[in-house]
């Protein structure tokens, strides 16, 4: 009931706004020879313009306490608000008690006039944002679609970062207002900081300002943007967050970045969110070193088979067609070189979920097939850490959809499994479908 009452305020604001500028018109006229006689009205508008201003009074301190506005900006409308009516009363009273001159009168009009206009301009900025009155801002507000035509040819700097300050930080932080002195239209503005020195430390989130102000809690007075401005989304968070432990350089393309995945995955997010063009980042996976020649044997006398997957980055596909041992023990094995593998086919093996803890060392994997296995949602707790798995292949095993709820947000994976029908996100076509079933022995 007491919120209710609160957001009466918005509305009932309005009226002693109203009402005492129509009293404030009303005086002027009354000062004019002609129209002596409309004393009567006078009455009337007055106290109908008080009751409203009280109960817009009421209203206002409830809402005050109840929202959360910036409390600096709150004290200044509650007390001009509060000023303002009480010089009217005493208007008032002076105007029915004592004869004034004329000038005298004008002058007070136009004083209260401007008291209520201000008072009603300071109630705007708390709900409407500083901006609200001006002109220029309305055409800021529009996003302007990312202008790439490849993401993997984008500029990390120009075309990813600068977008993101351009679309969340300039209307602060632009060439017509720098909120804190701070720029971040160019580069050389971003770098050379704001009022409180440099706000981005190379290759160091801790002490960069800008990445400390961006995750701070939306609620803490020093968080950017400020509350009530449009947020930066989880991934462009990570975006900066990178740039700026990467050294925040100007010159990679998205192309050049080795595979770290969430960066990738943000990429693409990024991505899917601004541009119309059907164009996906790629990962590129950092060298290896060539396995040992024991470690290979011993891995291989399990039954494991390994297929390199190109000429000399070390990376396979392992297979365990041929395992005998308990599967959960030759993962373990297998796991000694697990940052080559980037296939695991466990096809018709009786990995159940016990075994699959295992699965979670196995974090460079881009690929891995558990159809036909015993591994139900539990077991698949621990591919949770995988970031770069973009095919899973659950067909026939006990796990219905709502177990997967856990990847709807990977747009990137492709998940084939039992009931299959369209979901919100890609599935194997049918042709894999069709040649995974070939592969059956
Ligand atoms: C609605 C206006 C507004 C927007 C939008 C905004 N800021 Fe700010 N920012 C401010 C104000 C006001 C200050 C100064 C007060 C303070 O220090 O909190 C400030 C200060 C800062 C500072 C501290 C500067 C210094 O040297 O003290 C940083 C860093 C900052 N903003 C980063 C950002 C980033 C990054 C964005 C966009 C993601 C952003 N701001 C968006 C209003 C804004």
């Amino acid at each position: 009931m007491k919120i209710f009452i609160g957001h009466l305020h918005p509305l009932l604001v309005h009226l002693p706004i109203g009402i005492w500028i129509i009293y404030l018109l009303i005086e002027f006229l009354k000062t004019r020879n002609q129209y002596k006689q409309i004393d009567f009205i006078i009455k009337i508008v007055f106290y109908t313009g008080a009751i409203s201003a009280v109960a817009s009074i009421i209203t206002g301190l409830i809402n005050a306490n109840q929202q959360g506005y910036p409390t600096n900006d709150v004290f200044n409308h509650q007390w001009m608000a509060i000023g303002t009516s009480v010089l009217f009363l005493i208007f008032f009273y002076i105007r029915n008690h004592f004869t004034l001159r004329t000038v005298l009168v004008n002058s007070f009009l136009i004083l209260l006039f401007m008291l209520i206009s201000i008072t009603g301009h300071l109630g705007g900025i708390l709900t409407h944002g500083e901006d609200y009155f001006s002109i220029q801002n309305d055409e800021k507000k529009v996003i302007k679609p990312l202008a790439i035509q490849h993401i993997n040819e984008a500029l990390i700097y120009k075309d990813l970062v600068q977008y993101i300050f351009d679309k969340n930080c300039l209307s602060c932080h632009g060439q017509n207002k720098q909120k804190g002195n701070l720029r971040l239209d160019t580069y050389d503005h971003i770098m050379s900081g704001g009022k409180s020195g440099k706000v981005i430390q190379l290759s160091n989130l801790e002490k960069s300002e800008l990445i400390k102000r961006i995750l701070l809690d939306q609620s803490d007075e020093k968080h950017m943007p400020p509350k009530d401005n449009m947020q930066l989304e989880t991934f462009e968070i990570q975006m900066l967050k990178w740039w700026v432990s990467n050294g925040a350089e100007t010159s990679s393309k998205v192309k050049d970045i080795s595979a770290d995945t969430l960066m990738i995955r943000s990429i693409k997010q990024f991505h899917d969110a601004f541009s119309q063009i059907n164009d996906v980042a790629s990962i590129k996976r950092p060298m290896l070193d060539e396995i040992e020649a024991n470690t290979l044997k011993k891995i291989q006398s399990l039954g494991w088979s390994l297929i390199p997957l190109s000429k000399d980055d070390h990376y396979y596909r392992a297979v365990a067609f041929n395992v005998e041992d308990s599967i959960g023990n030759a993962l373990k094995t297998l796991s000694e070189i697990s940052k080559n593998i980037i296939e695991l086919k466990l096809s018709f093996s009786n990995l159940n979920d016990k075994d699959a803890i295992q699965l979670s060392a196995f974090r460079s994997l881009e690929k891995l097939w558990l159809d036909h296995t015993l591994i139900t949602s539990k077991g698949l707790e621990n591919l949770k850490q995988i970031n770069n798995l973009n095919y899973l292949n659950l067909f026939a095993c006990s796990i219905n959809e709502r177990d997967l709820s856990n990847y709807s947000d990977r747009r990137d994976l492709k998940l084939v499994y039992p009931n299959m029908k369209d979901t919100a996100w890609k599935i194997a076509d049918t042709t894999e479908l069709t040649a995974i079933k070939k592969q059956l022995p």
